[in-house]
């Protein structure tokens, strides 16, 4: 089968590499994919966010599997696209559709649907220029901390946290009355704040069956110690320790189960990956967010913990099939650890060259790119989170020093990681060190 897959960071870069594995796949091609990419299959420059060109792609080339990597071709309605046409309709499509997609395009769908199935998940309320005085209302007697969403897209900036009456009622304004986030902002929700630890479950269903990944974990912050500006992730690790078989249970029961069930029920057409952002307050898991695709860096862990084909996996998806299907992940723990450009999330400059990218460092390790691109046989920076390098180890601890030792090789000017990547589960960060 030939295979589409869209987007061009190192989630498609580790989708790729797992495509390309498969026996399944005579061909492979990324639109508009990197130098990383180029490794597993042909990149083609065929615009992920342009519906007409996608499909007039697929057409010409017999593509028999579309998978889509970021948001916003399912936000624009790319699975709706081919439905509409008879001569792509049989095309194997992993991806939901507009209105599956909007649990991730809008906050407000997102929490009116955990509420009409009972899917535990912060209190809130939702508020529009419509009933702005009544927001302000809200916010003065809220309990603080008080999270402020976006309602729409908003590249990950569109979630605040705020210790202050004031400063709430202050973001509230510019979000609502000034378009802070652009349209984006012109609806917000106002949740309670849960304090616990964050992570990242991963959900491939067909509508109706499921199955469940590896779970994972990320960091967002840019600094050590999850401190500074949010990033678009900075790490990732698999497994989560905090995950044991009792909490996952709760998960699938409270929360993947009446997700798909509420997709099904609702007649919400939608194949492809479920991202469930959980907090666990306490042992008890609450829904912070759904994504409709995988998270960036957390696949660049799973899919080299995932043994299964994944064209085989997708195929079921895609075929109704999935619950012939089973799971099977590798019992070690893989840790991802991004190298960024220096400023980022703020400004960064590009073009540098990456020594040592090119290498092989070992069956322990492998090297996604991210932001990269190709110049004259030279792979220079080409965006702020650059590449990443994942390894597996026997423990945590082990995949992630293993990965720090591969950064030492791979290197370009202005390069910026995080050393501290899963550092609640590796006993040098929690064993108190003596100061001389
Ligand atoms: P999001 O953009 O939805 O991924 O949210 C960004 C981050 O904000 C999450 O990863 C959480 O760390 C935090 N967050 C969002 N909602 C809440 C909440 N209700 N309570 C505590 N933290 C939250
Ligand atoms: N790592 C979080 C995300 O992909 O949204």
């Amino acid at each position: 089968m030939q295979i589409l897959l869209l987007g061009s960071g190192g989630r498609e870069h580790a989708l790729a590499w797992k495509l390309a594995q498969s026996p399944a796949c005579t061909r492979l091609f990324i639109a508009p994919g990197n130098p990383g990419t180029a490794l597993c299959g042909t990149n083609v420059p065929v615009v992920a966010n342009d519906n007409a060109a996608v499909a007039a792609f697929c057409r010409e080339n017999k593509i028999g599997m579309v998978v889509v990597g970021p948001e916003e071709p399912l936000v624009n309605g790319l699975y709706d696209y081919f439905q509409s046409h008879n001569d792509l309709k049989e095309t194997l499509f992993i991806g939901p559709s507009q209105e599956g997609a909007r649990l991730e395009g809008s906050k407000a769908f997102a929490k009116a649907f955990m509420q009409r199935h009972n899917i535990p998940t912060a209190a809130y309320r939702e508020f529009t220029e419509d009933n702005y005085r009544e927001g302000v209302e809200y916010l003065q007697q809220h309990a603080l901390p008080v999270v402020l969403k976006a309602d729409g897209l908003a590249a990950g900036k569109g979630v605040l946290i705020c210790h202050t009456h004031v400063e709430a009622i202050a973001e509230f304004e510019l979000m609502i009355q000034e378009s802070k986030f652009g349209e984006a902002s012109k609806r917000v929700v106002v949740e309670e704040f849960l304090n616990g630890v964050e992570l990242s479950m991963f959900v491939l269903t067909d509508g109706h069956d499921y199955v469940i990944l590896p779970e994972a974990k990320d960091y967002k912050r840019i600094g050590e110690g999850d401190t500074g500006l949010n990033t678009g992730g900075m790490g990732a690790v698999s497994p989560v320790p905090f995950a044991t078989p009792g909490f996952l249970q709760k998960v699938e029961e409270r929360i993947v189960k009446p997700t798909i069930a509420g997709l099904a029920q609702e007649q919400i057409p939608y194949t492809g990956f479920v991202f469930v952002g959980l907090i666990s307050v306490e042992g008890e898991p609450y829904v912070i967010e759904y994504n409709c695709r995988m998270g960036d860096p957390e696949t660049e862990v799973v899919m080299p913990r995932l043994k299964n084909d994944l064209v085989e996996l997708l195929s079921a998806a895609a075929n109704g099939k999935l619950s012939t299907v089973k799971v099977d992940a590798d019992p070690r723990a893989a840790a991802t650890v991004v190298a960024v450009s220096q400023g980022y999330p703020g400004p960064y400059e590009k073009g540098h060259e990456i020594l040592g990218i090119g290498e092989s460092y070992g069956k322990q390790s492998i090297v996604f790119h991210a932001g990269t691109r190709e110049e004259d046989g030279k792979i220079l920076t080409h965006g702020g989170r650059v590449f990443c390098v994942t390894s597996f180890g026997e423990d945590i601890a082990e995949a992630v020093n293993t990965s720090l030792d591969v950064l030492e090789y791979v290197r370009f000017g202005e390069m910026y990681y995080r050393t501290d990547i899963g550092y609640e589960f590796r006993p040098a960060y929690n064993t108190p060190q003596d100061d001389d």
